[in-house]
C-alpha cells in the first residue's frame, strides 16, 4: 500500500462531539469540503482530511492505521485500550479537549439505598463498557455479573436483565427518566485527541506536529482574556495585586502623562464584573476585557 501523504482524522459522524469537534478544527485553520455521502471530508487548505464514523470505531481505525488521529471520548478510548487484543497497537491520549464532559457512572434504581461498591456483590450490572467496569470492580474487590449491551443500557433494570447499570451521565436526564440514581463515578470523561504512541516521522508527522501546536494555542486562548487598563503609578501596586492569575503584566507609558501607565495582562480565565469593580476601586480606569482569538507561543 502506498503511504498516505495527507493526515486523516476520525471523528463522530453525528452526536454530541460532532459540532464542538468541527468548531475546534476550524479554529485550527482547517476547512473541509464535505463529500456527498458525508463519510469522507476533503481538507481544502491543509493536507488534512476527515473521516466521519461511529465514535466506538474511532480507536480501532487509528490502531489499524486507517486514520492518524481521532477525536473521541476518553471513555471510548480507555475502553478500547482495555479490551483490544495484545497484538493491537496501544494508543495515546495526545490532548484533552475540554468539551463533551461527562462521567462513566454506576447507577442504581432510585429506591435502592446505595452506600458503597460492596453492595454490588453478586448483582448483575448492564453496560457498554465491560472493560472499564471490570477493571473498577476488580479494584473495588467486588465480584458482580457484567451484562454487556450495545445500547439502551438504562432500561435493563426495568426489564429485569440487570440490577444496576454502568453508563455515561451528562445532564442526568436519562437516569431520571428511567427512575435511576447515580451511585458511583468510575471515570471523568471529555473529548480527547487520540493518536499513536509514536508520531510518524514523515510529512504527515510534520503536519501532525503543526496541528498539535495550533491546537495548544486554541485550547489555551479559549479561556484567556486580555485585560487592558490605565492606572497612575501610585495605585499600580494595589491594582496589580488584584489582577487574576496569569503571566506578569506589561506596562506601557502614556504619552504626555508621566504619572499614568497603561497595563496589559493576559488572564487565564473569565474576568467578572465583580473583579473589574474591585480593580477599579483600587485606582484603575478605562478598563477593557478582550477575548483572545489566536496565540502562538
Ligand atoms: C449517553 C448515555 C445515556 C446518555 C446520558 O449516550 O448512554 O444514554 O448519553 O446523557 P444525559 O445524562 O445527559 O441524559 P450518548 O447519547 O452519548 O450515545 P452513545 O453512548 O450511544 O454513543
Ligand atoms: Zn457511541
Amino acid at each position: 500500500m502506498k503511504p498516505r501523504d495527507r493526515l486523516r482524522i476520525a471523528m463522530q459522524k453525528s452526536g454530541r462531539l460532532t459540532e464542538p469537534a468541527l468548531d475546534m478544527l476550524t479554529r485550527c485553520g482547517l476547512t473541509f469540503r464535505q463529500s456527498r455521502d458525508k463519510l469522507f471530508c476533503f481538507g481544502e487548505g491543509e493536507p488534512v482530511d476527515l473521516l466521519l464514523v461511529r465514535d466506538d470505531d474511532i480507536p480501532g481505525l487509528i490502531a489499524q492505521g486507517v486514520c492518524d488521529l481521532g477525536i473521541v471520548g476518553r471513555n471510548v478510548l480507555n475502553e478500547f485500550q482495555l479490551t483490544a487484543g495484545l497484538e493491537t497497537e496501544p494508543l495515546a491520549e495526545l490532548r484533552s479537549l475540554g468539551f463533551g464532559r461527562c462521567r462513566l457512572s454506576i447507577a442504581v434504581p432510585q429506591e435502592l439505598d446505595y452506600q458503597e461498591p460492596r453492595q454490588l456483590e453478586g448483582r448483575r450490572i448492564a453496560t457498554s463498557y465491560p472493560g472499564l467496569l471490570g477493571e473498577w470492580l476488580r479494584t473495588q474487590g467486588v465480584s458482580a455479573g457484567v451484562v454487556t449491551l450495545t445500547g439502551s443500557v438504562e432500561i435493563a433494570p426495568k426489564l429485569g436483565t440487570a440490577d444496576a447499570i454502568c453508563d455515561l451521565v451528562q445532564s442526568g436526564g436519562t437516569l431520571v427518566a428511567n427512575q435511576l440514581r447515580e451511585a458511583d463515578v468510575l471515570l471523568e470523561s471529555e473529548a480527547v485527541l487520540a493518536g499513536p504512541l509514536t508520531l510518524p516521522v514523515d510529512e504527515r508527522g510534520d503536519m501532525l506536529e503543526l496541528l498539535l501546536k495550533r491546537l495548544d494555542g486554541v485550547i489555551q486562548v479559549r479561556e484567556s482574556r486580555l485585560l487592558l487598563l490605565q492606572t497612575s503609578r501610585h495605585t499600580l501596586e494595589a491594582v496589580t495585586r488584584l489582577l487574576p492569575g496569569g503571566p506578569q503584566p506589561t506596562l506601557l507609558a502614556v504619552a504626555g502623562q508621566p504619572d499614568q501607565l497603561m497595563l496589559q495582562a493576559l488572564c487565564a480565565g473569565e474576568v467578572s464584573w465583580r473583579q473589574l469593580e474591585e480593580i477599579k476601586k483600587a485606582g484603575a480606569r478605562e478598563m477593557f476585557v478582550l477575548p483572545v482569538e489566536k496565540m502562538l507561543a
